[in-house]
């Protein structure tokens, strides 16, 4: 049976750490499932780890409803949740609304997530009201990157850390199930999540917060581009797909593949038949 939010947020209370993972896929969602990560989050960081665009800026309502409808494939157990791309949500309440729930009829997700804190608490709280479970997302929010001057720490100032409260405490008040804290020092949001009640997804943020997610092309050792310092590569799957596909370029030049074990045999009747036919 599919895991609930409230599930998630008791989690927090007995101190059972959360694990959340991306999933781009049909084929990645089933193994993430199966391995029993509760969370799946369809991030829009797909456009940068799978699409190769420099930014997530460019992902739009139609690519990121595309991949979840194949997540949502794929999970069977974990709350599958979609990641609202930029401008799905900015402009106003009502436009937030309706896109939130495309990710739900449309692609079959059980919750969205959006970026930022008090300011858009009232959007988080309208979504929330129309029976919608939102995922919040503050520090390094990666669709704000052109305005935070890039991919960087937050919280690191007395003023900015006190802000980074002010906006997971909104975000809790607002109805928000869980919230992601980004790139900021350990002590700021081991410091948020004893703050408030419900739980912290950190990334970047330190072994204090409720939970952790990852980007799984980065985990897994897929995406090299770039490697952020606070990802951890538990698999080098690059090389291994790298050294796979140089042995059967070289042994399709070889003729070494296929052998009769992958090739289909023709009845040698047919085949003297055929031969006496043309
Ligand atoms: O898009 C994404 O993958 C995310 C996570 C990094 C939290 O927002």
């Amino acid at each position: 049976m599919r895991i609930n939010i409230n599930q998630i947020k008791d989690m927090k209370q007995r101190g059972e750490k959360i694990a959340m993972l991306t999933a781009y896929d049909y084929v990645t969602a089933q193994v993430v499932d199966r391995a029993g990560v509760p969370l799946i989050l369809v991030g829009d960081s797909l456009g940068m780890v799978l699409l190769g665009y420099e930014s997530t800026l460019p992902v739009t309502m139609e690519v990121m409803l595309h991949h979840t409808s194949a997540v949502s494939r794929g999970a069977k157990n974990a709350i599958v949740i979609g990641d609202m791309p930029f401008m799905s949500y900015q402009v106003n309440a009502e436009k937030a609304m309706e896109n939130a729930a495309r990710f739900m009829q449309e692609a079959g997700a059980q919750a969205v997530k959006l970026e930022g804190g008090v300011t858009v608490a009232a959007t988080v709280r309208r979504i929330v009201d129309s029976g919608i479970p939102v995922m919040g997302h503050i520090g390094m929010t990666p669709q704000s990157t052109y305005q935070l001057g890039g991919f960087k720490a937050q919280g690191k100032t007395l003023q900015a850390a006190k802000r980074l409260l002010d906006d997971a405490v909104a975000l809790e008040q607002a109805g928000a199930f869980a919230v992601v804290l980004e790139t900021m020092p350990a002590e700021l949001s081991a410091f948020i999540s004893k703050r408030i009640n419900v739980p912290t997804i950190g990334i970047g943020a330190g072994a204090g917060c409720d939970g952790q997610v990852q980007v799984i092309s980065d985990m897994l050792g897929l995406f090299t581009d770039f490697v952020p310092k606070h990802a951890k590569q538990f698999a080098h799957i690059a090389e291994v797909m790298s050294s796979a596909v140089s042995q059967y370029a070289a042994e399709v030049k070889s003729g070494a593949f296929p052998t009769p074990k992958e090739s289909i045999s023709l009845d040698p009747a047919v085949l003297a038949d055929l031969e006496k036919a043309v």
